[in-house]
């Protein structure tokens, strides 16, 4: 599917972004593996998000979805408690996170299963996921000479193909033990998939990282009642621990996805004329990197504590920001106002990068726009995404007549003020799609970009054609226009 994205908006109006993505997957699982029933308001719409509902619902959870989904009243409800294994193996699409959780998940449970998705999901590293599991008791292996859609073959089968750690999946359950682990990687997923297998282990599991990550699984396990406590300082960041515990049901209330927001953001600080505000944004630790960054190019913010941060509580002490800029909330839901803004180029370090991995790319963009040369180090992970992108920012930017260099894990970009009209292909990532979206929205009036691979989107922001309408009907004049 391609769309054009017309150049000469003024975003104006308010929107709300669907419900955050990480703590979608998260409500979801915790929610099937509490016993009795848990309630959940504003899921996100997103496939990504389906293919976890599918996924638990194949292992016996009763997960009622409302008609319409993506609004902050939308209830969902889940009665869990009782997982089993599913009689067919489990196909996530595109959803890395899916995979990575629910492998911790299939992995605590005395069941065979396989977990599968498609092509770029197969080819994104799950070893990181592989060894802790199996350290913790777990047969788990690559089944990728498997043909997954055999709905009788046994993971015990499939664990015998010999094979690198790429999808499809094999996963022989139970009887796991605690353990004490190193992440190798600034990776929330991984540290998801080793808790939620630690709730159901022998003796205590405990996870330290070097690097702050998102915290959302701590933080959600703690609300539900797992024996759970997070200490902070010493050698690591953060080191997590975790006793076997059984999850109660919850009430879960999800605020705006960050990740999601940013698109809006960066839209109304480079177009011209432009002043939006985005609704209950979650802002919490791992997850606010991309703020602090656009703070410091000059972007003009303003935050509104406009309800109570229900997901954030507890937890809202994580160091994960160093310096908090003034007027900032340290965590929290804000609602985000932001106005077209002067951007100037900033240096962002490695250790900043796990706090705003998901949002490089439309960074990238508000770099282009900036004055200035903005370089992004130690942005290795970018490559193990739903695109390699690293390749895809860069052809992405230089599509629309953008200066871009990668070396090594250094990115590098010359901003001149703007980009031009041009073709963008997706590269089956809706980061990327979104992205291309948000450069055409600050491009003058009468340039237009082509964004093939655009059905990407649909993965985490189904809607996002429909609010960039609501801001465009609220500006002046010629806003984005859009054909499809
Ligand atoms: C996520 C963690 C991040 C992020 C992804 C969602 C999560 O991945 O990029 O979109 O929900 O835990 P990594 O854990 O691979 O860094």
């Amino acid at each position: 599917m391609e769309i054009q994205v017309r150049g000469g908006a003024s975003l104006r109006g308010q929107v709300r972004p669907p419900g955050d993505k990480s703590i979608s997957h998260r409500a979801l699982i915790l929610s099937a593996l509490a016993e009795g029933e848990s309630q959940i308001f504003g899921l996100s719409d997103g496939e990504d998000v389906g293919r976890t509902a599918s996924a638990l619902s194949a292992m016996g959870a009763a997960i009622s979805l409302p008609d319409e989904l993506g609004s902050p009243e939308a209830e969902v409800r889940v009665v869990g408690g009782k997982l089993s294994e599913p009689s067919k193996p489990l196909y996530l699409g595109n959803s890395g996170t899916s995979m990575r959780l629910l492998a911790g998940v299939c992995a605590a449970h005395q069941m065979d299963v396989i977990l599968d998705g498609d092509e770029s999901l197969r080819s994104r590293p799950m070893q990181r996921i592989v060894e802790p599991l199996s350290l913790m008791g777990a047969k788990v292996a690559s089944a990728s000479e498997v043909d997954a859609s055999e709905s009788d073959l046994s993971a015990s089968q499939a664990i015998s193909v010999p094979s690198k750690a790429a999808p499809p999946l094999a996963i022989k359950g139970g009887n796991l033990s605690g353990i004490d682990y190193t992440l190798p990687v600034a990776s929330a997923q991984v540290k998801g998939a080793i808790l939620l297998a630690g709730l159901r282990a022998n003796g205590e599991t405990i996870v330290r990282e070097f690097l702050p990550s998102r915290i959302h699984t701590e933080e959600m396990l703690a609300k539900c009642g797992a024996d759970i406590a997070v200490t902070y300082g010493g050698e690591f960041h953060q080191t997590t621990k975790l006793r076997p515990s059984q999850i109660q049901p919850h009430i879960w209330r999800i605020p705006a996805d960050p990740s999601q927001s940013a698109f809006w953001i960066v839209a109304a600080l480079c177009a011209p004329a432009s002043e939006i505000v985005v609704e209950n944004v979650y802002i919490g630790p791992g997850r606010e990197g991309f703020i602090d960054v656009l703070l410091r190019m000059g972007a003009k913010m303003e935050f509104e504590q406009k309800i109570s941060a229900s997901i954030s509580e507890g937890f809202s002490d994580a160091p994960s920001r160093s310096i908090p800029p003034p007027g900032i909330p340290p965590s929290g839901i804000p609602s985000i106002r932001a106005q077209t803004s002067s951007l100037i180029a900033t240096d962002i370090g490695p250790k900043e990068v796990p706090r705003l991995i998901d949002e490089i790319p439309v960074l990238a963009v508000a770099a282009a726009y900036a004055q200035g040369i903005t370089r992004f180090h130690g942005v290795g992970e970018l490559r193990t995404k739903e695109s390699d992108r690293v390749a895809s920012i860069c052809t992405l930017l230089r599509s629309l007549g953008g200066q871009i260099e990668a070396e090594g894990d250094t990115l590098t970009i010359q901003g001149t003020g703007g980009l031009q009209h041009g073709q963008v292909d997706a590269a089956g990532d809706h980061r990327i799609a979104m992205s291309a979206a948000v450069s055409a929205m600050a491009m003058p009036a009468g340039s237009e970009v082509s964004i093939s691979g655009w059905e990407a989107v649909a993965t985490s922001y189904p809607r996002f054609l429909e609010d960039a309408a609501v801001l465009g009907v609220r500006a002046q004049g010629t806003t984005a226009q859009w054909t499809t």
